[in-house]
Order: C-alpha cells, then structure tokens, then sequence
C-alpha cells in the first residue's frame, strides 16, 4: 500500500533552508508552507521552490491545509511557544536546538509534547554525523573499556559575524550562547557517557559586539564517575573556521573524530603496531540523515533518537552550567 503523502511546514529561513533541501530529498514528503518574518527571505524562497503557501505569521504556516509536520527553524527563544503550538494541534515536531531557553520554558513544552501524542525529536542533528555515531558505537560496544574522561570542543571563528549589525537577532535578543552552541557537545558526551550529575565553568567574553560571553569552559562530573569537559570558543580568530571535536578515554583506549572528517581514529594501547587505527566513513549530510529520521519517526517506523526526555536532559545540564558560571560555584543538575 502507498505511504501517504505527508506535508511539511518550515518555520524560520536560515538554517530552516537545509531543512527545506532535507525534506525535499524524503519520497512521499512535500513542504507546503513556509514561514518566515523577513518578507524578502520568505518571498525567496517560496519561488525558488514553488512552495503553495508563504507567511509572515508562523502560525498560519502550521494550520496551512495539508500541513502534518513542522520544521522549527526560527531564533531560540521562540522554539518552545512554536513548538507548543504545533504540538497542541497535533502536529509533528522537528524542533531546532535549543528546544528551550529556561527551565520553566523546558517545562511547559515537556508536559506538552508527552501529552500530544505526536512525534517531538529535537534537532540535535550531530549524532547523525557518521564518525560521532561510530564513536559512541565503539564506547557502547566496550572497546574502549570503561570511559573515565570525555571532552567535546566547539571552536568557531564568528568574528564575521559584526557584520550582520546590532539589530541582528542574536545581539539584539542575545540569548546563552553555551545553551544555543554547546548543546550539541552536552549531547555527544550523555550519548558516550551517561547522564551528569554536577558541573563547574567559566565564561568570558572577547566578542565585543556580541552582548553575552561567548567562551565557555565546563567541567561535567557523571553520576558512574566519568569525568568530562566542554569547551565553546566562538571568539578564535583563526584559518580554519570551525571546528568540533568529540574524544572519549577509556581504561581499554581512546577514540577521536572530528565533524568535518569522516574517519574515527582508535588509538588501544594493547592493538598491534605503532599506530592508531584510522577508521574511514562515508560522508553524510546530518540534517538529511535527521530529517529522514523525523520523518521515518512520523510514519511509524522508527522511535526519535533525541525525544522530549532525551533533549530534556541535555538542557538541564546547558541550565546548571549556565548558573554555575553566574554563581561561580559547583552546581548540580535540576533535571526538569
Ligand atoms: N543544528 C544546527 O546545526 C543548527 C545550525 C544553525 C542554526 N541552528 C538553530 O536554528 C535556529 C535558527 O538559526 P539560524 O542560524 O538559521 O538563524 P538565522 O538568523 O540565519 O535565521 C533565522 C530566521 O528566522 C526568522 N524569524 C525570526 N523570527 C521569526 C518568527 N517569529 N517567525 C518566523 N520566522 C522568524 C528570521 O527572519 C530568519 O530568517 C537557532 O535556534 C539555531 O540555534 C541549528
């Protein structure tokens, strides 16, 4: 029997674009509506691509005939209330990270996506890059043995950014950068290493046109005693303009990957030769693999890989580094 036909709606045209591209390659998926609050963006796109239905006002898109699912794309802190929204006439959620900016945001939209009985999956598309899944493949499998230190970087050059003026939306609204950056390197460690208890971190700020800090230090301690650290550096000026990095130590060996290379390198102290082994992957586009997820997820196939509870975690722990940064003290995880 034909699948049905489902209809996508996009919320938000930045990144939302590669959303748009992600759907566009699913068979049996149309996007149908778009919204976005800069007309000429809107306009743009909607051309490009013939899609039937262009807004200004987000919710228009999400009650477009034929709408089944929504792609959240617009800045942070309107995912939670967009979300809300969608969820309460049951339609489907890809949400962009960070699905929330408070705890008391993170809350509400829990309640409501476990009451929906809808599809949630937050878009926390770097567990689709090959290399950070075969990673966490490896620790889940024991090879490295037991983790007992895990780190995870984000270092990007954003100077370039300046240009896009103060009224820009992360300047002008400016919301956590660790919440909105390092929530995809909270994520890759409680994949690796479980769920933390407590954290401790440091912050400072070197981008003077951006109003909050924008490097971060953390150190996370987990509940079976692993130890981890994130590190966020937007503020490096520097030729090789981003960069993440994911490592895992274990009492076996060590493993490392990078997002823009496909390989795992596996370094165990007992494997013969001198060297660690390069493990080649094939390349892939994380937002295609997410969205194919999503969708696979609203037709029943698969369950979301980063769910409400999931995604909820992760944010509590972006929360407590946050307030340790302020407190300047050790604070442990409120999971909410
Ligand atoms: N997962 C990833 O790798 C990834 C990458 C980039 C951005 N993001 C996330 O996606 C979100 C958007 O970031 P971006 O880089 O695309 O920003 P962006 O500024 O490039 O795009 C945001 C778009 O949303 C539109 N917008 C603002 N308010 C709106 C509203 N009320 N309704 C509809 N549209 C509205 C803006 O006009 C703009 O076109 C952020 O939350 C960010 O954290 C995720």
């Amino acid at each position: 029997m034909a699948e049905q036909e489902l209809g996508a709606a996009i919320l938000g045209l930045g990144i939302g674009r590669a959303h748009l591209r992600a759907y566009q390659a699913v068979e049996g998926v149309r996007v149908v509506a778009v919204a976005d609050i800069n007309p000429t963006a809107l306009k743009q796109v909607a051309e490009e691509h013939s899609i039937p239905f262009a807004t200004t006002d987000y919710r228009e898109a999400v009650d477009a005939p034929g709408v089944h699912l929504v792609s959240i794309c617009t800045p942070d802190r309107l995912h939670a209330e967009q979300a809300i929204y969608c969820l309460q006439r049951g339609k489907h959620v890809l949400c962009e990270k960070p699905i929330a900016i408070s705890p008391s945001q993170l809350a509400e939209l829990r309640r409501t996506a476990a009451a929906s009985g809808v599809v949630f999956a937050a878009g926390h598309n770097y567990r689709f890059v090959p290399q950070f899944a075969a990673l966490r493949e490896q620790a889940a499998q024991g090879v490295l043995g037991e983790l007992f230190l895990v780190e995870s970087s984000y270092i990007q050059d954003l100077w370039g950014m300046r240009s896009l003026g103060p009224d820009y939306w992360r300047f002008k609204d400016p919301q956590d950068l660790f919440i909105g950056g390092a929530v995809h390197n909270v994520d890759l460690l409680q994949w690796v290493a479980g769920e933390v208890a407590e954290v401790h971190a440091y912050a400072n700020r070197v981008l003077d046109f951006w109003p909050t800090e924008n490097n971060f230090t953390a150190n996370l301690r987990f509940r079976n005693g692993c130890l981890g650290h994130v590190l966020l550096a937007v503020g490096a000026k520097r030729k090789r303009k981003f960069e993440v990095w994911l490592k895992a130590y274990g009492v076996e060996g060590s493993a490392e990957a990078e997002m823009h290379e496909p390989k795992l390198m596996l370094d165990r102290g007992d494997d013969p030769g001198d060297s660690p082994r390069e493990i080649a992957l094939e390349k892939a586009d994380s937002h295609q693999r997410e969205v194919a997820h999503f969708v696979a997820c609203v037709r029943g196939k698969e369950r979301p890989l980063v769910g409400i509870d999931e995604a909820s975690k992760v944010m509590s722990v972006c929360f407590a580094v946050v307030r340790s940064v302020r407190s300047g003290k050790v604070e442990p995880v409120e999971y909410v």
